[in-house]
């Protein structure tokens, strides 16, 4: 099949031509945003993509038009042959991303230079030591930060994400974006979202408007709009003078749903066509059982609802029982 045709389109005429691959469920921080306090119900590997599985399902994607992978977890560096996935799958004639919580990054460097996976998102909440040790509740705050300068030395287009919550890292905007004066990183602050089991409440979040009124209060005329580009979930900004970037994902109060091009797939090998679908398209039992998995995924983005899965409104975005099909944030990746 030709890769040039845009056979995933949707019944609003978008074109899906990236997908995220969740490698895994499991994850070596346990941050409060993300993944609910009890954790979540391990399963048998033998219920997730095996390597090969994997590989085979993202051909099926690639020959329906695909052209960006993004590998996503949970953690998708603790997956013990994350290195072969990463080999093999950078074989496809795609460009190849990766989101980490950055621990296990400088095992990995050799890995994503071999690859040509050159653009790396990681997560990072606070600049503060015992304030992320805190929201991530594991005490990774060394590793994490000095593997972030390692990709900036080793000169790695570095995305850095912080979800921003009233209380909690709101207060240190600011310092974030004086990070990007001498550090060529583009760091973007994420509206807290709601997902099953994260105890979500607008009340805690801080939207894109204020966090835009704090940062013109402090740079004033210093501060630039740049161009967002094509299918960009984030508004992109800059400080005159300075290295790096930063913008604001503001999937809370200005969804970025008419330019989506995102298809997911969980560890678990089902395919999400939107972040907030509750409804999923098991991929993987047919998969094993010799079906041809295209004409499922065709029909699933066709399928893909205008806006947050039908979430249209704030208000119904803001109830938590429309939430509760959904998984937690750990298990679909982001
Ligand atoms: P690139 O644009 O490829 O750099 O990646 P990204 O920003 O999509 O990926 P990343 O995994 O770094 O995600 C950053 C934040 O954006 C996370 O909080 C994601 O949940 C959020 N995000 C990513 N894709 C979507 C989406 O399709 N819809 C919504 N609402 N949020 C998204
Ligand atoms: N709201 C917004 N972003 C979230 N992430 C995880 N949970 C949430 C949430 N509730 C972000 C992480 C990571 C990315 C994949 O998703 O910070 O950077
Ligand atoms: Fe796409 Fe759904 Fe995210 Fe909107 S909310 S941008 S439709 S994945």
């Amino acid at each position: 099949m030709n890769n040039d045709q845009n056979i995933l389109t949707d019944q609003f005429g978008r074109v899906h031509d990236y997908l995220r691959i969740s490698l895994t469920e499991r994850c070596n921080l346990r941050c409060f945003y993300c993944m609910p306090e009890e954790g979540i119900v391990l399963r048998p590997r033998s219920e997730f993509m095996s390597k090969d599985e994997i590989v085979s399902i993202a051909n099926t994607f690639v020959a329906l038009g695909v052209k960006k992978i993004r590998l996503t977890g949970g953690e998708p560096l603790v997956r013990n042959d994350a290195k072969e996935i990463i080999n093999e799958l950078s074989k496809l004639p795609i460009e190849l991303a990766i989101t980490t919580n950055g621990i296990l990054v400088d095992k990995f460097i050799d890995t994503f230079k071999a690859n040509r996976m050159n653009s790396i998102n990681v997560s990072l909440d606070s600049l503060q030591e015992n304030k992320l040790n805190k929201i991530t509740r594991r005490n990774y705050f060394k590793s994490i930060y000095s593997n972030i300068q390692r990709l900036i030395r080793e000169d790695f287009h570095v995305k850095i994400n912080a979800v921003i919550m009233r209380g909690v890292n709101d207060d240190e905007i600011i310092d974030f974006i004086e990070f990007t004066k001498d550090n060529k990183v583009h760091f973007r602050f994420i509206e807290f979202m709601p997902f099953d089991g994260n105890k979500w409440d607008w009340s805690k979040g801080i939207s894109y408007k204020e966090m835009m009124a704090i940062v013109n209060n402090n740079f004033k005329e210093k501060v630039s709009k740049i161009e967002d580009k094509k299918n960009d979930t984030a508004k992109n900004y800059q400080i005159d003078r300075y290295k790096g970037t930063f913008a604001v994902i503001s999937s809370v109060t200005n969804p970025f749903c008419d330019s989506c091009n995102r298809i997911r797939l969980t560890a678990d090998g089902r395919l999400k066509n939107c972040l907030f679908s509750g409804s999923e398209t098991d991929l993987l039992t047919p998969f094993r059982n010799g079906i041809d998995v295209q004409p499922l995924i065709i029909e699933s983005i066709w399928r893909k609802k205008e806006r947050r899965s039908g979430m249209e409104t704030i208000t119904q975005f803001s109830d938590s029982a429309l939430h509760s099909n959904n998984r937690s944030m750990v298990s679909i990746g982001g």
